[in-house]
């Protein structure tokens, strides 16, 4: 028998698009410093300590008594799903049950709404600073990726979105995160919500809509673009941000006949999603503690943005920009031109032990403006240290100007 080992490195052919996969030097940074001691703005994490936790416990016990079958393979549990379509009634969104399918968290929702729609070279529209999980989605398919400008105050431009589809280009979809967009911390106005609906159902060119924090608003929120149109706009939600991510739980809405189709793609990669996780949160959301945990939850992360806001004014070189989010766990920080932030993040870990992720990570084209820009997690780091911590942060900075 052939041993394992003694096939070479160099004899396993991996699949083309993977030549183009390596490490880049900000994650090598970012792995550096993921000690306990460092002060982490850089993940976009839910504070563990706000986890509800007691509650969960109590609702995996009632799970558990049930018996053996709680643990066994099993399809969707059906009460999630209605509990869903209440939940998505509190964001606006009238939706049925049969329109819900259930994923191991928004992530999986994404990577198979994109094994769906997408072929190898097609096209697809991105914000031109896009989430990197959902551009790892993408990449196997290698499409060609028309990156849309991004306002620094308003979010996507719509108008460079029509101009596009006007000339006759036609994507595969367009990925949005109308709220808390990751990275730049910025939701959508009504506005643009509503001619970005008018435009997929004109182009009929789906929208992918990311939601997962769209439950996490402190001053407004307006209901998401799913909740103007059923057809074009394919939303995928999450239990991640809002009760924990290690229950790896969260759900796409759709129109009925893709469900099915999901189904098949979903069996390929994993069979079910956890059976026992879905029955938690069920249990959970019977108990009824979810009201309160979001309000509580918005209170501590509004305390902490705000905190955040506050000593970006206080510590920050007077050239430094950014818009206090509404919603979501960022601030996207712009400095003054002559500042690198990959650089400012190396003297960042270096001489204060504080890392961020710099902008330049997720500019879809060589952005010269995503190099002076930073992007700040506010929802992990207490709020005691937060202060402290861009304190520091703005020395480091004030240093590089100087
Ligand atoms: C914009 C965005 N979408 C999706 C995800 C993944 O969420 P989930 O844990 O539900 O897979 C994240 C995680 O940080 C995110 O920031």
């Amino acid at each position: 028998m052939l041993e394992i080992s003694s096939i070479s490195r160099s004899e396993l052919k991996l699949a083309e698009w993977t030549r183009s996969i390596q490490r880049s030097s900000l994650q090598a940074m970012l792995a550096q410093a993921s000690s306990p001691d460092i002060l982490s703005f850089a993940l976009g994490l839910p504070a563990p300590e706000l986890f509800p936790r007691e509650e969960l416990a109590i609702a995996a016990g009632k799970v558990l008594a049930r018996g053996g079958e709680v643990l066994q393979y099993s399809p969707s549990f059906q009460p999630l799903k209605m509990q869903i379509v209440d939940l998505m009634a509190q964001r606006g969104i009238l939706c049925h049950e049969k329109q819900i399918f259930l994923t191991m968290g928004a992530q999986q929702g994404m990577s198979l709404l994109v094994r769906l729609l997408l072929d190898v070279n097609s096209q697809v529209i991105l914000d031109e600073l896009a989430y990197t999980g959902f551009r790892q989605v993408i990449e196997p398919f290698r499409p060609r990726i028309l990156s849309a400008r991004v306002d620094a105050e308003t979010g996507i431009d719509v108008d460079a979105i029509e101009r596009l589809l006007d000339s006759g280009t036609r994507p595969v979809f367009i990925y949005i995160i109308s709220d808390g967009s990751n990275p730049t911390g910025l939701s959508l106005g009504i506005e643009k919500r509503v001619r970005l609906v008018e435009l997929a159902r004109r182009y009929r060119v789906p929208i992918i809509e990311d939601d997962v924090y769209g439950f996490l608003y402190y001053d407004k929120s307006l209901p998401p673009m799913r909740a103007h149109d059923d057809e074009w706009i394919l939303y995928v939600g999450s239990f991640s941000k809002i009760l924990a991510p290690g229950l790896r739980v969260g759900w796409v809405i759709v129109p009925e006949h893709l469900v099915s189709k999901l189904s098949i793609v979903k069996e390929a990669s994993d069979i079910d999603t956890s059976n026992f996780s879905q029955r938690v949160i069920s249990a959970y959301l019977d108990s009824g503690h979810l009201d309160s945990h979001l309000d509580n939850l918005r209170k501590q992360y509004k305390s902490r943005r705000d905190a955040m806001v506050y000593s970006l004014q206080k510590h920050f070189p007077k050239g430094a920009k950014w818009v206090t989010p509404t919603s979501g766990v960022f601030v996207w920080v712009e400095l003054e031109d002559d500042i690198d932030t990959i650089a400012a993040l190396k003297h960042a870990i270096e001489a204060e032990q504080i890392v961020f992720i710099p902008g330049h990570a997720f500019a879809i084209d060589e952005n010269a403006r995503a190099r002076r820009c930073m992007r700040l997690n506010f929802s992990y780091t207490s709020l005691e240290r937060i202060e402290d911590g861009i304190s520091r942060l703005g020395n480091v900075v004030k240093a590089m100007s100087s």
